[in-house]
């Protein structure tokens, strides 16, 4: 995997460290796709403290290189970054707890990966430009709309068709498929709820475009990234709807079909979205709470 254009920032000392961060995830990838994990894993160990360190040296020249500059978007890019730096050492204990498990490795990329590619692309991407991305759709439609365009429409397919039909049991009749549901709250406290279906058949599909690797729909890859993606569809759509705020995730869990109908909110959505395509079904609607 290499690092593609529109990830450059620009700045020589950052683009290469953005090449390093994107490098080690593929070999630590490669390495968990391989059949004989023990005999890897002491350079398993190597390269999760690799990033561990690369991470937290990178976002610091890179905030030492915002705060240079007098980047206006500075505190909220920061929180950003200390939110991804809990989230790795989060998992670096559960990896220390299970003794560097593939599984809890796969956690690791499943989530770093999609993480790391939406901040280079949609985040960093915007340092030193004044103009923030003009996202400021006050339109929950076309807020979701661009959202599912730049994060979705991407993995899922250029082709993938777009309704506007609203997300119900008829309209996603009975398969398997993975249910989420994501609460989540802006500082100012507007509370919102995602909820997405995806189709097993599109999430395999669009996972294996990611990790160049033919997975199973349990492998904790597939999981790991999803709900990951999740997320951060919640929070660009929120970004987007409301006025370039970050949005907090309170809640962030994946539901049975009868729980997902369950906790559906009974009101009109503020919009719902379904992107239909050869390889299934990506769906999400979000409410105000
Ligand atoms: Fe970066
Ligand atoms: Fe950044």
């Amino acid at each position: 995997m290499s690092v593609k254009e529109n990830y450059l920032i620009g700045v020589e000392q950052l683009d290469a460290q953005h090449r390093a961060l994107f490098s080690a995830i593929s070999r630590l990838k490669s390495i968990l796709l391989e059949e004989d994990f023990e005999r890897n894993k002491r350079v398993c160990k190597e390269l999760v403290r690799f990033l561990e360190d690369h991470v937290t040296r990178h976002f610091s020249d890179e905030e030492a290189y915002m705060r240079k500059i007098g980047y206006s978007h500075y505190a909220r890019h920061k929180e950003l970054h200390d939110a991804m730096v809990q989230m790795v050492a989060a998992m670096k204990a559960e990896m220390v707890a299970s003794d560097y498990s593939p599984r809890s490795i796969k956690h690791l990329v499943g989530t770093l990966l999609p993480a790391l590619i939406y901040h280079t692309e949609s985040v960093d991407r915007f340092i030193g430009k004044e103009d923030p991305p003009s996202e400021t759709a006050n339109n929950a439609a076309l807020a979701m709309q661009k959202t599912v365009i730049s994060v979705v429409n991407e993995l899922f397919g250029q082709s993938a068709e777009l309704s506007l039909e609203a997300m119900s049991p008829d309209t996603l009749p009975d398969g398997d498929r993975t249910y989420t549901l994501i609460d989540c709250r802006i500082p100012q406290g507007e509370r919102f709820r995602i909820m997405t279906a995806v189709d097993e058949s599109a999430a395999v599909w669009a996972m294996n475009g990611l990790f160049c690797a033919q997975l199973e729909p349990e492998d904790e890859l597939v999981r790991s990234a999803l709900e990951e993606l999740n997320r951060l569809i919640t929070i660009h759509f929120v970004r987007n709807y409301a006025d370039g705020v970050f949005a907090q995730v309170e809640k962030n869990i994946v539901l049975t079909r009868e729980q997902f109908w369950a906790l559906r909110p009974t009101y009109a959505p503020l919009c719902s979205l379904i992107f239909e395509d050869t390889h299934g079904t990506y769906a999400v609607s979000a409410w105000k709470l």
